[in-house]
């Protein structure tokens, strides 16, 4: 596996690639790596001729300071994962320059809205600070494919309408969560829960299958009564927000109507780690 440490590097083997014609699936990351990222680079390794990955803890997608400063870190260990998968051609690890070169900010994007909804209310900036380091690590990889986590659903719409306003030739795919066997979808964020909290956590997706199990037999409003008391109930967590909304247009909704398709959005805090699940409703 070839590991790029700057953007000149990168771009000349890119280059290569591109004039032997191979197609090239991309997945960026944060790092930290785990299985639901090693299901990332399955699905690509299926798709494309070559598989590309980056690591990037991006400073400009977080709004508080103390979530970016605890984020997990350890090259040394992604690097080896990535090896022992055996299935990712080449990472990417660049300098803040490679993908800031004019400063650490953001650019402003308008979503449609859909940067709005939801993670928009709670993390302000964040979808700008996601849309900048995505929008030029596509730019510089140049892949054919790219591939998203589910877990994070409205990131993988927000970066759908980014290529599309954009223009970009890349096709975007989701990829369903991974989950721990505790059904507690996995995240770099889990590595910072006791074990106590990580079986507690598994409370987060039990829920959502209740929700699924309720969707279209009890009104919104009463599934939101009973969301909330199922997390009055859980010691050292606390409910951020429970959202049912339109899968397309990430709106709330609190009436369900024929021929929409829906899905559960969940944000809670365990102690202070921030943990993120969703679910589509049938
Ligand atoms: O989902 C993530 O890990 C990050 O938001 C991403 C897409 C790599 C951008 O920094």
């Amino acid at each position: 596996m070839k590991v790029f440490r700057s953007k000149k590097t990168l771009q000349d083997y890119i280059e290569r690639q591109k004039e032997m014609g191979k197609k090239i699936g991309f997945a960026p990351t944060m790092g930290s790596l785990h299985e639901g990222h090693l299901s990332l680079y399955t699905q690509a390794s299926k798709e494309n001729d070559l598989v590309i990955s980056s690591v990037f803890v991006n400073p400009t997608q977080f709004n508080n300071p103390s979530d970016l400063e605890k984020y997990p870190r350890d090259f040394n260990r992604d690097i080896k994962i990535l090896e022992k998968a055996g299935n990712v051609d080449a990472v990417y690890l660049p300098e803040i320059v490679d993908l800031y070169p004019d400063g650490l900010k953001s650019k402003g994007y308008d979503f449609d809205g859909l940067e709005n909804e939801m993670e928009g209310k709670f993390r302000s900036g964040h979808f700008d600070g996601v849309g900048t380091v995505v929008e030029e690590l596509l730019l510089q990889v140049k892949p054919d494919n790219a591939y998203f986590g589910e877990k994070d659903y409205q990131q993988l719409l927000i970066i759908e309408k980014l290529t599309e306003k954009l223009k970009l030739p890349v096709k975007i795919h989701g990829v369903p969560i991974f989950r721990e066997k505790s059904g507690l979808a996995m995240s770099s964020r889990n590595e910072r829960l006791t074990p106590e909290q990580r079986e507690s956590s598994k409370v987060i997706h039990e829920t959502l299958i209740k929700v699924n199990d309720w969707f279209r037999i009890i009104t919104i409003p009463e599934i939101n009564k009973r969301i909330k008391d199922i997390f009055d109930d859980q010691r050292g967590m606390m409910l951020e927000y429970f959202v049912i909304a339109d899968e397309k247009t990430l709106k709330e909704t609190d009436f369900f109507y024929k021929g929409h398709d829906y899905r559960a959005f969940i944000v809670v805090f365990v102690n202070d780690i921030r943990l993120i699940d969703n679910m589509h409703l049938d």
